[in-house]
């Protein structure tokens, strides 16, 4: 793979300001968890147990009328102009599964939002289980409150990264990895892209979902890139098991807030990629906050593509 390796370890130190609160139910939550809660359903529609590992998982939940989401009311322009929407056919396949949640947890009026351990906690069955890493010191004990209860999820305060290694293969051989970082660290992609190998080495069918933003189209395009290539010419993946979703609100190359993200998933459900193309158009046009909005959706990379990416 030639993406981005660093070899620097990643720093925590004076970090560690990330608050998701500022940013929960935004347009970048919209396709992460939407895409996150198709993936669950789709391990759903078997019998056998999988095993769901969240390395940066947050707080479980946001309380929208927080003094953080009050502060930066993000959510408004993510779920706000979702929640009571009337959905095309299309957008209901792949927004449903994740509004029944926002809606189950809302019955008079939005003030919360499900945070991916959430989504996770009401998607799996009895027989599932969740593993959780939150390194944050007061947001892993919040977390734990919140599913202290619930014997099927288990919290730890860990590096996400570093657990990451040691927590697959899960025995139950089937499951889902979200990775989803604060970004905090300049290098993030870098740690990102060697943890993943690592996993991906150990754990070849495992569905792997990471979340990276558009702030630097040039760097994700690579880190897709360089990843499409690794699996393909030294993992012998099929193309097709590599997928990446982008949504932006606004031209990427405008200043201020994030204008874009999206997620690349490996092993992704085979229906993902049509669901997901049916249903773009309106969701970047609904959730668009400006000119030069848009969305791509690339499953199935080809030698084109990957030669694109060097350099
Ligand atoms: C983007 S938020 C996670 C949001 C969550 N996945 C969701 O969708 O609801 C990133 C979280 O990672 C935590 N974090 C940062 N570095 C970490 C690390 N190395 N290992 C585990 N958690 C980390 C931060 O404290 C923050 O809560």
């Amino acid at each position: 793979m030639q993406v981005v390796a660093s070899g620097a370890a990643p720093r925590y130190s004076a970090a560690m300001n990330y608050r998701h609160a500022f940013h929960a139910g935004n347009f970048a939550d919209v396709l992460k968890h939407s895409v996150l809660a198709l993936c669950l359903e789709h391990l759903n529609a078997k019998p056998k147990p999988y095993r769901v590992i969240d390395t940066h998982a947050g707080i479980g939940g946001y309380d929208l009328a927080s003094s953080e989401a009050e502060r930066s009311p993000e959510w408004k322009d993510g779920i706000g102009r979702l929640i009571d929407a009337d959905l095309p056919e299309p957008v209901q396949a792949m927004l449903g599964p994740w509004l029944d949640i926002v809606r189950e947890m809302n019955p008079d009026g939005i003030k919360a939002y499900p945070g991916s351990p959430e989504i996770a906690a009401r998607l799996i069955r009895e027989e599932d289980r969740v593993h959780l890493c939150e390194l944050h010191e007061a947001d892993s004990v919040t977390l734990d409150n919140r599913y202290r209860r619930d014997a099927r999820i288990k919290v730890e305060r860990r590096d996400g990264y570093k657990a990451l290694k040691s927590l697959v293969p899960p025995k139950e051989k089937r499951g889902l990895v979200l990775i989803d970082p604060p970004f905090e660290d300049r290098d993030e992609l870098a740690h990102m892209a060697e943890a993943v190998m690592g996993a991906l080495a150990k754990w070849p069918t495992g569905t792997f979902i990471f979340w990276r933003s558009l702030k630097n189209l040039w760097a994700a395009d690579r880190f897709d890139n360089g990843l499409a290539e690794w699996l393909i010419s030294e993992k012998d993946f099929e193309p097709e098991k590599i997928l990446r979703a982008d949504l932006w609100i606004r031209d990427l190359a405008s200043e201020g807030k994030l204008a874009g993200a999206g997620v690349v998933i490996i092993n992704p459900p085979f229906t993902l990629e049509e669901t997901l193309v049916n249903a773009m158009p309106w969701l970047a046009e609904t959730l668009a906050q400006g000119n030069g909005y848009g969305w791509r959706v690339d499953g199935g990379l080809t030698e084109d593509d990957l030669d694109e990416g060097e350099g």
